[in-house]
């Protein structure tokens, strides 16, 4: 019903009776009132007057009703100590597949081995429950998935050159745009869930705390609408998560990598290893040849580019 209220007052740009909207919807004049009210106090900006309503301005909204499709599977918090707290409990409750667990900002938001992840007010800060049908020893090409179709999704919307770093973030010109975090549980031979908690830099700046990161709004020069940017992100990542076992998906990511050919230092829980990012193998692995000349498969850790470009 809001979805719709807001609709039709996003398409009138004028003022737009309470009895047209009560008849479009086929709802009394006062559930219609009530709904306005409702959008009022969740912070739109709706005028009443004797004539009518009308929509005075357009917050960068991230309730459920601004996703048509999606109103029952996504849940907004404009505060929350981490989106993959919610997610994983809505997971456990057998919540559906794309299920989405958003927050206008996070306080107590998780990076990857146990960093804190820096979460403003302005950014992007979601995680979404996929149940893919994949056995376990696959679930990473979920996450393959997820960053691709994200940069994808950031070259088509803005038209800036997002490219994919080992394992999944998104730089722009070597700075950090997004970051990527996965949880996943098993039951017998399948994933029973697979939660992608994604950190987007939109309309903030975060380069006061991190120095190499950058945001939309600071590349593109404006602010950008965190609304077009998931719903455009959710619908091409669904449509992706339909072709079977994801079997291109590795080999598609390569072609948008910021990492291979180039001199890096991957940082673990237990070491750190320096070398050339050869490959990353079917099982998402990372092939370094290390400054020894010894070939290494790195499962999983942290990896910073040295701004010099090796010889592959
Ligand atoms: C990283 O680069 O270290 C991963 C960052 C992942 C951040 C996102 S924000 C949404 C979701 N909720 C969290 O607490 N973390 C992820």
């Amino acid at each position: 019903m809001k979805g719709h209220i807001l609709t039709t007052l996003r398409a009138a740009e004028t003022v737009v009776s309470g009895e047209t909207l009560s008849q479009a919807m086929g709802v009394s004049r006062v559930t219609v009132w009530k709904h306005i009210r409702k959008l009022q106090e969740a912070g739109y900006p709706i005028s009443a007057g004797p004539t009518g309503y009308r929509l005075t301005g357009d917050p960068d909204a991230l309730y459920p009703w601004e996703f048509p499709g999606r109103e029952k599977t996504l849940h907004y918090h404009p505060r929350v100590d981490s989106t993959m707290n919610v997610a994983r409990t809505l997971a456990r409750a057998g919540c559906p597949h794309m299920t989405v667990v958003v927050a206008g900002c996070q306080q107590r938001g998780r990076g990857r081995l146990q960093r804190v992840w820096r979460s403003a007010e302005g950014g992007l800060y979601f995680t979404i429950v996929l149940r893919p049908e994949l056995p376990p020893v696959l679930a990473h090409r979920a996450n393959f998935a997820a960053s691709l179709v994200l940069a994808r999704t950031l070259q088509k919307l803005y038209g800036v050159p997002a490219k994919v770093k080992w394992p999944n973030d998104i730089l722009v010109a070597e700075r950090k745009l997004c970051g990527m975090l996965s949880e996943m549980e098993a039951e017998g031979d399948l994933a029973a869930f697979i939660n992608i908690g994604i950190g987007i830099n939109v309309n903030h700046d975060p380069s006061a705390d991190e120095p190499m990161a950058t945001s939309l709004a600071t590349l593109l020069g404006r602010p950008v609408s965190r609304r077009d940017l998931l719903a455009c992100f959710l619908d091409s990542l669904e449509h992706r998560l339909q072709q079977p076992e994801l079997a291109d998906v590795i080999a598609e990511w390569k072609t948008q990598s910021a990492t291979l050919g180039r001199r890096v230092r991957i940082v673990t829980t237990r070491e750190t290893a320096e070398g050339l990012a050869r490959d990353v193998d079917q099982n998402g692995a990372l092939i370094l040849e290390d400054n020894a000349g010894a070939v290494r498969k790195i499962i999983y850790g942290d990896c910073f580019h040295h701004l010099s470009r090796g010889t592959a």
